[in-house]
């Protein structure tokens, strides 16, 4: 593994492993766009295990929700001999910087981002963590860290990545020319994949039915029927319209996504046909994604070792950059040196 240092600009993005499987939105929504990215860019991809325990969590599952989240990036194409793969709590840097950016971001900022009041809702803000306050603040540190262009993320967190802007800008102003001004790369076609069963709402962990949501882990038949179960509505045309066809749209989408054929081709070649042969053979379509999918990830979680070496050769190409870039801020603040 090489960790010569490259001229590419650098690509960054995390995932929570707050699951024991992605599911289609993840993947269709955003990590499909993670494996593109690695042949111009130098990219940096981590699991956000700090993220994930800013919510209640089950502690004996974090570890292997770590482990199989990695497996999964490296079987959808994330290769690690060109990306940096690691975990976020192997780096200390990103709780260090986001200590820092806490000092910088208000109060009121914070309790603005939507996704903090969403998910604070549920059991009043009150008992929310102050983890989950400060959960866009350590994101900001993630990206901040590496100095990226791009970060390939789904249209939800759009938000936290203008913060993370602002942040950026506030420190750059305050002490001297720091960060980069990272841009979102957000995938405008697929950045939004629907519930099969409530076609109003995202495809999410935390929202779906389970026959709302495909995991990619899940049995390839149980995803099957769950596409051929789908709710859809009673006209029987298929046509792309969001507003009057969710549930048909939502489908033509994540057809579109895997098999790389344009809304209108696939439009045009189900005209006068049914719901029943179009349903049939996305079915199919996803079984032939999903099913190589999980015989990969099985394959890579089958030698434990290789994947600890992966996510320690990623850690140390992460922490070449993050610790260089942690220093100048640690000097720009004013802290004391510490004497080698
Ligand atoms: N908040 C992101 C999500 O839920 C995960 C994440 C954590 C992330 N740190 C990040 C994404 C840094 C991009 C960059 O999807």
């Amino acid at each position: 593994m090489s960790s010569a240092p490259t001229a590419l600009p650098r690509v960054l993005s995390g995932i929570q492993p707050t699951a024991d499987s992605f599911h289609f939105g993840n993947y269709l929504g955003a990590l499909r766009q993670w494996v593109s990215f690695q042949d111009d860019f130098e990219p940096f991809f981590f699991i956000a295990d700090l993220h994930a325990i800013s919510v209640s969590h089950d502690p004996k599952k974090l570890a292997d929700r770590t482990l199989v989240s990695a497996a999964q990036l490296i079987a959808m194409g994330i290769d690690p001999e060109r990306s940096a793969i690691f975990a976020q709590s192997h780096l200390p840097e990103h709780a260090e910087l986001a200590w820092i950016l806490n000092s910088l971001t208000s109060f009121g900022e914070a309790r603005r981002m939507t996704q903090f009041k969403d998910k604070s809702a549920k059991d009043g803000e009150g008992s929310a963590s102050i983890g989950l306050l400060t959960y866009p603040i350590l994101q900001a540190a993630d990206i901040l860290l590496y100095r990226p262009q791009y970060v390939p993320v789904g249209e939800d967190q759009r938000q936290h990545l203008e913060l993370t802007r602002d942040l950026a800008q506030r420190f750059n102003h305050r002490y001297k020319k720091t960060f980069r001004l990272p841009e979102p790369y957000i995938l405008k076609s697929t950045a939004k994949i629907l519930d099969l069963q409530q076609p109003s709402n995202k495809m999410s962990k935390s929202g779906s039915s389970p026959n709302g949501i495909i995991d990619l882990l899940d049995d390839p038949a149980v995803s099957a029927k769950k596409i051929r179960t789908a709710v859809t509505d009673s006209d029987s045309v298929v046509r792309f319209d969001e507003a009057e066809k969710p549930g048909v749209s939502n489908l033509l989408t994540i057809y579109s996504a895997l098999t790389g054929r344009t809304i209108e081709e696939l439009v045009a070649s189900y005209d006068g046909r049914g719901y029943g042969d179009f349903k049939a053979d996305l079915a199919e379509v996803v079984v032939d994604f999903v099913t190589p999918f999980r015989d990969r990830t099985r394959e890579l979680l089958d030698d434990r070792a290789e994947l600890d070496a992966v996510l320690k050769g990623g850690a140390e190409r992460a922490r070449e950059v993050a610790s260089r870039t942690l220093a100048d801020v640690y000097e720009r603040v004013g802290f004391l040196r510490a004497q080698a």
